[in-house]
């Protein structure tokens, strides 16, 4: 007999089979067993009966805990009430390993007990689910970039120099004296891989201080960021619409068990897979604001409850484009003849979950792009091979960020971004 994953088990019914897993709750009478299995590839109940196991064996089933790992044989059946379709009728159980108090109980339990139980809280079935939506999600967006050729490209972690600006920019001593930081983004970086190899991506792991405590913010989050030479601002936009909606339509289409396993309705996402994001300018959304009692200045940043504000009028991201100048880092191109302004945008999921993408077409001028590092008080040295980009054949490109939790807390449907990577990195939490 084989050992087989209980997500294959749907195409097993009728045949003998072995299981290795984890026991997460059972429940029994004198006669009958019901156990909830679970073997890191989904989640199935086996039912194990005394008159086919014998008097021992039945025993020994029911006095196994919470997390005990076990090997089950038995057929698969058709169980249509079971969410696989699939069930066990068990002839062998046998203990592999004891677990004896296993802290996370059927019971509720707050989210600072389970993040404290991190490394175990990842065996049951929310974040089961999500992480799967996870790795579908990163697999997507490979998918969708190779598609279009473009070429992955690393940067560095440690960087010479802000990107994002030095409010929350993570300063650490290398050796005697030297300073480095770590990456905010590796966008400057993915600029000097456009123009290499013409269409390019970087994915991994950036780091920023946030002193607040908020639920849209980690301290190390992962970021998409792909950057394409002669790409300008409308075919950027293009790009990120593209990007959001294949990513939703790869979730929809591969994993409805787990969204359906997290309560979260598909037709909330529906939309955003067909594309047709509502694009508007800045100068519109501050109306929008007024209009929904929030008077801002022109000039001021949006914060999390204006994104919000705006985000629930549509079933779809918003774009909102062109905003100030000065609330925007020191490498987005102005609008042509409209120096006040800059060609970026913010891509503001619906339901409450904010920015999750930032993108513009860059500065490609060196005397501008000289003038603003200089305006923004920037170390010129540490610029130097960034200006070089703009030295030896510039041309307008274009990039963006998509954060890879805040995408995914609006997929999923969670309220934090803790919920949504295996060990997050807060003000308030380091372990585990
Ligand atoms: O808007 P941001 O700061 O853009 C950049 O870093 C650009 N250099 C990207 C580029 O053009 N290549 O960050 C991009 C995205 C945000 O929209 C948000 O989704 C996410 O990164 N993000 C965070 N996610 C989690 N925790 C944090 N502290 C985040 N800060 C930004
Ligand atoms: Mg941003």
């Amino acid at each position: 007999m084989t050992t087989v994953r209980i997500a294959d088990l749907g195409a097993l019914v009728g045949t003998a089979v072995e299981l290795r897993g984890w026991l997460t709750a059972s429940r029994s009478s004198g006669k009958i067993a019901f156990l909830q299995l679970r073997d890191g590839s989904g989640f199935v109940q086996a039912v194990v009966s005394r008159a086919d196991v014998g008097d021992a064996a039945f025993e020994t089933t029911r006095g196994l805990t919470q997390e005990s790992a076990v090997r089950v044989r038995g057929e698969a059946r058709a169980d249509p009430r079971s969410p696989s379709g699939v069930e066990i009728k068990a002839t062998h159980v046998e203990a592999i390993a004891p677990s004896v108090g296993y802290p996370i109980t059927p019971k509720e339990h707050g989210v600072d007990f389970l993040m404290e139980r991190r490394h175990l809280h990842l065996r049951h079935r929310a974040p089961w689910a999500i992480l799967r939506i996870r790795d579908e999600v990163e697999r997507a967006i490979h998918d969708f970039f190779a598609a279009r050729g473009f070429v992955r490209f690393d940067a560095p972690f440690f960087m010479p120099t802000a990107v994002e600006g030095t409010t929350n920019l993570f300063e650490i001593e290398l050796f005697e004296e030297e300073k480095a930081y770590l990456s905010q983004s590796g966008q400057l970086y993915a600029e000097a891989g456009a123009l290499a190899l013409g269409a390019v991506y970087t994915f991994g792991p950036t780091f920023r201080a946030e002193k607040s405590k908020t639920r849209r913010h980690l301290l190390e989050f992962w970021m998409v960021e792909p950057e394409v030479a002669f790409l300008e601002h409308d075919g950027n936009v293009q790009l990120q619409e593209d990007l959001v909606a294949y990513l939703v339509g790869r979730v929809l289409e591969h994993r409805a068990v787990e969204l359906e396993t997290l309560g979260r309705d598909p037709a909330r996402l529906e939309p955003a897979a067909q594309g047709g994001f509502p694009r508007i300018s800045y100068d519109e959304a501050l109306a929008l604001l007024a209009e929904a009692g929030e008077q801002l200045e022109w000039g001021d940043d949006f914060g999390a409850p204006h994104e919000t504000l705006l985000g629930e009028r549509f079933d779809r991201p918003l774009v909102i484009e062109r905003y100030p100048t000065h609330v925007k880092a020191f490498y987005m191109e102005t609008v042509p003849g409209d120096p006040t302004r800059v060609l970026c945008d913010d891509v503001i999921a619906p339901e409450g979950y904010g920015e999750i993408i930032g993108g513009s077409q860059r500065i490609h001028d060196l005397a501008l792009l000289e003038q603003r590092i200089a305006e923004h008080a920037l170390p010129r040295e540490a610029f130097d091979w960034y200006l070089d980009l703009r030295r030896y054949g510039s041309v307008p490109h274009s990039g963006f960020g998509l954060g890879l939790e805040r995408t995914l807390a609006w997929i999923t449907g969670v309220h934090h971004l803790r919920e949504v990577i295996p060990f997050p990195r807060m003000l308030t939490r380091m372990y585990p």
